[in-house]
């Protein structure tokens, strides 16, 4: 049996989404790559909602098999709205992963985390032996931090050390990120805070050195992972 109310039918989305008639070019793109039997690891954001619903849409039309692995409770929602089998890393590895980012270089390395989900996306992009990530023209830069700041997830009572650790790493700031439509932080889907923290610099291996701070648990830097960019 099936739940019929509004919250279990209606796909959801906070606000408008930026750039949306290029995003759902590129979700397209990546929804007609879809195989049969595959088990698709699903990156969190704007553009992989609009390419969970290109997929959905195959899957209905096509009497495609597929499963999806969500890096986030929005993606999770999303995707059992729209009828996909959802599964996890516990029981399934995904052929392929695809996600979105914020800021794209030229050697593909990534920031991402705008919507905090960085950790799942990293860990799931991790297990996938191929990766597409998918972008409007607005998220190519010379060089990460110009438009974004690098966010890192951090156990709740590392707080202090991590923003002290941090700023020995180069960070001119280090924001904690503050929730809207609730008073204080964001409370990630792990139960932990993220920092924002704006690097002048970033080289190959701040990246590692952010993941070695004790309290942290990942950031959304993304270097040297080579994944496919699929843009519109
Ligand atoms: C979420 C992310 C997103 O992939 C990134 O923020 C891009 O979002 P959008 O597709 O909405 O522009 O990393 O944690």
């Amino acid at each position: 049996m099936k739940w019929m109310n509004n919250l279990a039918t209606q796909l959801l989305w906070s606000g408008e989404i930026s750039n949306r008639a290029e995003k759902q070019v590129v979700a397209d793109k990546l929804a007609a790559m879809v195989k049969d039997g595959q088990t698709i690891g699903a990156g969190s954001g704007s553009t992989s909602f609009l390419a969970l619903q290109a997929i959905a849409a195959r899957v209905q039309e096509e009497g495609l098999n597929c499963r999806v692995i969500p890096t986030s409770k929005e993606i999770e929602m999303s995707a059992s709205i729209l009828g996909l089998q959802v599964t996890s890393l516990m029981s399934d590895k995904p052929d392929w992963y695809f996600d979105g980012a914020d800021e794209v270089d030229g050697g593909k390395n990534l920031i991402k985390g705008r919507g905090g989900a960085m950790y799942r996306e990293k860990l799931v992009m991790s297990c996938a032996a191929q990766t597409y990530i998918l972008v409007d023209q607005s998220k190519f830069v010379k060089k990460l931090g110009e438009k974004f700041d690098v966010p890192v997830e951090v156990q709740q009572e590392a707080l202090h050390y991590a923003e002290t650790q941090l700023g020995l790493l180069g960070a001119n700031t280090v924001n904690l990120r503050l929730a809207e439509k609730k008073d204080g932080p964001v409370i990630t889907e792990s139960g932990n805070f993220i920092l924002d923290c704006n690097f002048s610099e970033i080289g190959s291996d701040l990246e590692a050195k952010i993941k070695d701070l004790t309290g942290v648990i990942e950031s959304g830097l993304f270097w040297g992972y080579n994944p496919e960019i699929l843009s519109n």
